[in-house]
């Protein structure tokens, strides 16, 4: 093996860089060169490869987003558009590729690599999981999802301020497709009232009720703040917009209050949530999966996810524990793609805990 690619792709993830940046060091530390594709796959098709040496990389660890640039590829489901980029590859001498971002970006790698279409073509494909959503199965973190939670409770702390001093009630939008994770999370670590999530499956009349029933609550509360902050992850099937809108009439009715004294605010953080300066954590989770990848492509590993300790039992078969890290595990990339599509669908062991724990946890918030 002796040339490497490296490859972002997808929605960009803070910690992308630190990864970029250790695969590039432990691969030169190993004798190989490194190369890095230019705009995810995109660019691999297009064959846009620029050298990464220790001099392109040293002070990429604290920015955000991905020095290489990234994309949304769909052509890559196209067989045609996956021969041209193993074709580029080919061209180039890579024999090696890192594939570091979510589940769309692990679909790319594990089709990139099938032997059944590249038989004649030494070519090894490793995924590392980044996206803030945290969505990709089998492994307990993604890249990137420490510090957009940071972010969404920056945020919040500051909209609390606001939210308190005028007893009013927001609806805070965060990023997840279709995952509810952030929402989860940074309810909790942020201190909200509530949180509205898609794993729960909740009809608009029931999300719009909970939100009124909290607010009403929240107003009969003696010397505690009137304010209501409600998280509410992107993937919810109710636009913000229309919650308010639904909250507003309902408390109208209910409270007999006039419209100008209804006070719901909404805040949207959107891609807000994707940038900024990756964490402390986030900048170690990206340098130990890449070093864990890099590693495991010079020992003659394909196909295979490196994950940050699986929270669910890893079946022996599809995956073991890293001999270079133990919080890291090498699993099978088609067995890390199916429990990714079982959590996304609601069916994994992890997501019905998720929607059950946080169902229980509705009146606690509160008290
Ligand atoms: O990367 C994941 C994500 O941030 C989702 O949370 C969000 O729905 C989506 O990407 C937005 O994608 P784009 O930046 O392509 O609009």
């Amino acid at each position: 093996m002796t040339r490497l690619a490296i490859l972002t792709s997808g929605g960009d993830a803070p910690g992308m860089n630190a990864a970029i940046r250790a695969a590039t060091l432990i691969g030169l530390s190993k004798g190989l060169e490194v190369v890095g594709v230019e705009r995810g796959y995109r660019g691999l098709i297009d064959g846009h490869f620029r050298p990464l040496v220790a001099d392109n990389v040293t002070a990429i660890l604290r920015e955000g987003g991905t020095i290489l640039g990234t994309s949304r590829c769909p052509a890559m489901h196209e067989r045609s558009a996956r021969d041209r980029a193993r074709a580029q590859l080919a061209a180039a001498g890579v024999e090696s590729l890192l594939v570091i971002g979510g589940n769309g970006s692990l679909t790319g790698a594990l089709a990139i690599s099938d032997p059944t279409e590249c038989a004649e073509q030494l070519l090894r494909v490793l995924g590392i999981p980044a996206s803030i959503d945290n969505d990709v199965g089998l492994t307990s973190l993604a890249i990137g999802v420490d510090t957009a939670m940071n972010t969404i409770v920056e945020a919040c702390d500051k909209i609390a301020d606001t939210a308190t001093s005028h007893g009013r009630t927001f609806l805070i939008e965060v990023m997840g497709r279709d995952s509810g994770y952030l929402a989860m999370t940074s309810a909790i670590a942020s201190g909200a009232d509530m949180v509205l999530f898609p794993e729960a499956d909740r009809s608009e009349d029931d999300l719009v009720e909970s939100i009124v029933r909290a607010v009403m609550a929240v107003r009969k509360r003696a010397g505690r703040p009137k304010r209501v902050i409600a998280i509410k992850a992107e993937g919810v099937i109710v636009s913000t917009d229309r919650l308010k809108q639904k909250v507003d009439e309902r408390i109208r009715q209910a409270s007999g209050e006039p419209a100008g004294d209804v006070e719901t605010r909404v805040t949207v953080l959107g891609h807000v949530v994707r940038g900024g300066r990756p964490s402390a954590f986030d900048r170690l989770l990206g340098s130990r999966l890449a070093n864990v990848a890099v590693r495991a492509l010079v020992a003659g590993e394909t196909r295979k996810m490196v994950a940050w300790m699986p929270p669910v039992e890893v079946d022996p078969a599809a995956g073991q524990r890293s001999s270079a890290d133990p919080y890291c595990w090498l699993i099978d990339l088609q067995t890390v793609l199916t429990e990714t599509n079982r959590l996304l669908s609601r069916e994994s062991q992890l997501a019905r805990w998720r929607a059950t724990v946080f169902d229980e946890l509705g009146d606690v918030f509160l008290l």
